[in-house]
């Protein structure tokens, strides 16, 4: 039996530790999504929060407010709200010194299942990890680890020798928070929920594929962690390659996560290794100035590469990726680019061939475009898309389903080590061996060497705003 196979350990938490408590992920994601956890009744009765700087339970209890004001949409329900705030313990100290662990086994007392979340700069997480191991706090206790999960091959590995020295394999959940997201959840369910795409899912029908994950904003406050990233590191290897895994994958043997992981895993292994040619590194113009950022880095913000998953049904076929920030919108975008028909019968042959579009982000809409006849004689017409939007109102937050589910003990929205390691050794060698970042404009499609890279295959294809969508799902009968 393989590690992924290991029965899962269901039992619930009954505390939630948060490392990184006065950090920009916390204030973002994670008190919205323990608010939202809050509302729905399945919150942990002790929430403690571990960080550096000292604060009066005022301060933290502010800290909270705020973020559910300014991140999570407002405080609507105020009975949830308190609950929340009532559960909440704090310990500041130096994640070095055994006095933090110390202190935080007092605010834990009473609880005996505890869920770690590391949500701190990876350099923190072998210290957090053997500290827990040597206070007792690991005992019956899961750990929740952010990405990135290593910063290369080894350091991953490095790291899971760590983290399996304390914690047992199905009691450590990796996150990705893109798993998380509805529309991501859906490119799974639209694949081997539909009939009619399988026959068309290879490369005697696909031309090439591309994604595009496009930021209008720059790293902010986020420049110290930055620098030890980058672009490829920090949303290519892990969220783009996850849906380059969901979109190639050969149908798994169920939907368990021991038989996802393994499939998803087996893409990672077929891509070939990537040359520094398959590779266009950018950095927006002004990134050197920002906060924590060395005035002569060569970390890329911006990152395009061709990538080849090398098996019998996507020999040949190019997958190309781009990822940026200070891009001209924020959206995530894939495109599957079919053949042109075999004959050209029609006068207006030789146009795009037909495609298939799935909106990701910020809105989930899946459009296939097929050529229409215009009224009149000649036999000319237009690529029109049939066009399919869902409404995400009311859909959990990536955050709230994930935490939720590692409470629980529930990994099918988690990474396995196996995964992560293929991932890794996919770009290990261009994360050394790589061109150097090229300048780029702010608002722009990143460095021009970037669209040379996919010029033989009709060029990126820029996600352009979306419709609203309109209300309820319709019913087929
Ligand atoms: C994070 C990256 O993992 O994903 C960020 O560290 C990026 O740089 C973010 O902005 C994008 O995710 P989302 O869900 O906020 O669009």
């Amino acid at each position: 039996m393989t590690d992924a196979t290991q029965t899962a350990n269901t039992a619930h938490s009954d505390a939630l530790v948060l490392f990184g408590f006065t950090g920009d992920l916390a204030n973002k994601k994670i008190f919205p999504a323990l608010y939202a956890m809050a509302k729905r009744g399945e919150l942990v009765p002790r929430i403690v929060g571990v960080a550096g700087r000292p604060l009066s339970d005022d301060q933290v209890h502010q800290r909270v407010r705020d973020s559910i004001e300014n991140e999570g949409g407002g405080i609507g329900d105020g009975a949830a709200f308190d609950k929340l705030q009532q559960a909440i313990r704090y310990v500041s100290g130096d994640y070095n010194k055994p006095e933090t662990f110390e202190a935080l086994k007092q605010a834990l007392a009473g609880c005996k299942r505890p869920a770690h979340y590391l949500a701190v700069p990876p350099t923190l997480f072998e210290t957090v990890i053997q500290s827990l191991g040597k206070t007792g706090l690991a005992k019956d206790a899961r750990l929740i680890v952010e990405k990135p999960f290593g910063r290369d091959l080894a350091s991953a590995k490095e790291l899971d020798a760590v983290a399996r020295s304390v914690f047992p394999e199905n009691s450590i959940f990796r996150i990705d928070h893109y798993l998380g997201k509805e529309a991501i959840m859906n490119l799974l369910y639209f694949r081997f929920a539909n009939s009619f795409l399988e026959p068309l899912w290879c490369r005697d029908h696909v031309t090439s594929v591309q994604m595009t994950m496009s930021e209008d904003f720059g790293v902010g406050e986020r420049g110290a962690f930055y620098e030890t990233a980058g672009a490829l590191r920090d949303v290519v290897e892990n969220h783009l390659f996850q849906i380059v895994a969901l979109l190639a994958m050969e149908p798994p043997k169920s939907r368990g996560f021991a038989d996802l992981q393994a499939a998803k895993a087996d893409v990672f292994k077929a891509m070939r290794p990537l040359e520094p040619e398959d590779l266009v590194r950018g950095q927006y113009e002004g990134y050197r100035q920002e906060k924590d950022v060395a005035p002569d880095s060569d970390v890329e913000t911006f990152v395009a590469l061709r990538l080849y998953v090398d098996t019998p049904r996507w020999q040949g076929v190019p997958f190309y990726l781009r990822a940026g920030k200070k891009l001209p919108n924020t959206a995530v975008e894939v495109q599957i680019q079919f053949k042109p028909p075999a004959q050209a019968l029609f006068e207006d042959a030789g146009g795009r061939p037909n495609y298939l579009r799935f909106r990701l982000q910020p809105t989930s809409s899946i459009a296939l475009a097929a050529r229409v006849k215009d009224v009149g004689k000649r036999f000319v017409g237009q690529q029109r898309e049939l066009y399919a939007c869902e409404s995400l109102a009311g859909e959990e937050a990536p955050y709230d389903r994930l935490l939720s589910d590692a409470m629980a003990g529930d990994p099918s929205l988690f990474t396995s080590l196996e995964a992560v390691e293929a991932a890794w050794t996919a770009v290990d060698a261009i994360l050394v061996d790589h061109p150097k970042a090229l300048p780029y404009p702010p608002g722009t499609w990143g460095p021009a060497a970037a669209d040379a890279l996919i010029a033989g295959d009709g060029g990126w294809q820029a996600p352009v705003p979306e419709q609203a969508c309109g209300g309820e799902r319709q019913k087929a009968a």
